[in-house]
This record gives C-alpha cells, structure tokens and sequence, in this order.
C-alpha cells in the first residue's frame, strides 16, 4: 500500500480528486467504482468545482457504486442513489445511463446482487475504486469476518454499523438491517484502489490497516493483497500510528 499523508480533510479531498481527475483525463471512458459516507464529500465538491472551472468531461464515464441500502426506495433521503444525485450526479456530467448503483427495493436481493456482480464485469471491471473505512475496518459494507473471496452479496449491517449511520436518520430503528455491497474480490480486482480516511474516529483502524495483519476479521486488511492501493489519510487519521 502506498501512503499519502495530508494535513486535514480539505486536503484529503483535494489530493484524492486530483488523482481521480488525472485518471479521467487519462482514459476518458473510465470505470469509477465509488462511494458513500461523510469521507468522499469534500473530494465530490472538489470535482465539482473543477467540472465548473476546468470542464473536465465525464461524458463517457461509467460509476458503480459499492452498495446499497435494502428496503429503501431511491427517493428516501437515506438512500445512496439520493446520496449520489445530491452530492455529485447533479452537478456533473455522468450521462444517467452510464450511473449504476444497486437497487435496494428489488424483489429478489440476490438475484439484484448476481445482476450487479454481472454488470461490474461486463463493464471490463473497475479501473479506479473509491473507499471509505469503516471504524470496523469495513469496507463497502463488507463487515469483519467477511470472506475475502466473495463476490456483490447481502450483509446483514453490524451493529456498530448502524450505530455510526443512525446519524443520518430519526432515530436508530429506521437505519436498514440489510444492505447489497460489492464483495472484497470486487474491490480486489479494481485496478487502482483509493482509500480515504479522515479524523480522530478513523484513528483506530487506520493504525490497524497500517500496522496490522491481514486477516478477515479486519476487512481493510484485504488491500495488502492489492498490488496499487493508495491510503490518503490525514494527520487525526494518522495520530495512533508510528508514521507522521
Ligand atoms: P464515513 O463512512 O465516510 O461516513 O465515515 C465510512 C464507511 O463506513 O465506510
């Protein structure tokens, strides 16, 4: 793994979309694999800025996102898909067809699942896969103990899971018990992974990403296996570990 050290968020953000926007301007037709949560907002914002300032074109981009929520509808506020509209999709130009993300209302999870694990491959895979890091060490919604084999499947959230997202919603017993995500073997076979870690909550994981074994209890652990996996992480993210 190669580490990129910044010194707060706003720089996280920025390194992060400038690797992203070399790499659309590179391969124009790119497959994104990306991301929810509060880490990639200030990387969306940058490429949203840069869209407006520069013009750099996602006119032929492909996205898919990790997961999704199950039982909710895309128009829930909850929802990913709203999340992708409200936070990057609206802004730039991603033609709508060429956006996927699971659907979290199908009638069959599993049979959605194999569609999306289908999709993903038909697409020729990921060139370049967005991460978040859960205070778990989860990754997409791959929680400890997750086989590093697995393909886009059903989890049943972990509790601190949906503890740390309740945040997001009323109150706890509305965050979904289910979710659809991209297995690790997905996110293996991306060609060049991007792990973004912020603040002092990601202290814990990211020193154990960094100093730690690999093993499926700690399913960030998987990215040592990964030949071109970038860690940018800030310096709160950092602040357990021996580098600084
Ligand atoms: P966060 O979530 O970006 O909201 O911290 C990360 C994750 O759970 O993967």
């Amino acid at each position: 793994m190669n580490l990129l050290i910044a010194d707060n968020y706003d720089e996280m953000s920025r390194m992060a979309a400038e690797i992203l926007i070399n790499e659309v301007k590179a391969n124009p037709s790119i497959v994104l694999g990306l991301a929810t949560g509060s880490t990639p907002v200030g990387m969306y914002k940058q490429l949203i800025q840069d869209h407006r300032s520069n013009g750099t074109d996602y006119s032929q981009v492909q996205t898919v996102n990790l997961d999704e929520y199950i039982g909710l509808e895309k128009t829930d506020p909850n929802s990913y898909f709203r999340f992708m509209q409200e936070n990057l999709f609206k802004f730039i130009n991603i033609a709508e067809e060429k956006r996927h993300i699971p659907n979290g209302t199908a009638v069959d999870p599993h049979a959605e699942a194999e569609r999306y694990d289908h999709l993903v491959q038909q697409l020729g895979g990921i060139d370049l896969q967005v991460l978040g890091i859960g205070q778990n060490g989860h990754i997409g919604f791959n929680e400890p103990g997750t086989p590093f084999s697995i393909r886009t499947h059903i989890v049943n959230l972990a509790d601190s899971t949906r503890r740390a997202n309740a945040r997001f919603f009323d109150k706890f017993e509305q965050v979904p018990e289910h979710a659809i995500t991209m297995g690790i073997a997905n996110i293996l076979e991306s060609r060049h992974i991007l792990l973004l870690a912020s603040g002092a909550s990601k202290a814990d994981s990211i020193k154990r990403l960094m100093e730690g074994d690999i093993s499926e209890i700690f399913p960030a652990s998987a990215l040592k296996l990964h030949k071109n996996a970038t860690i940018i992480a800030d310096q709160q993210a950092l602040q357990l570990t021996q580098i600084k």
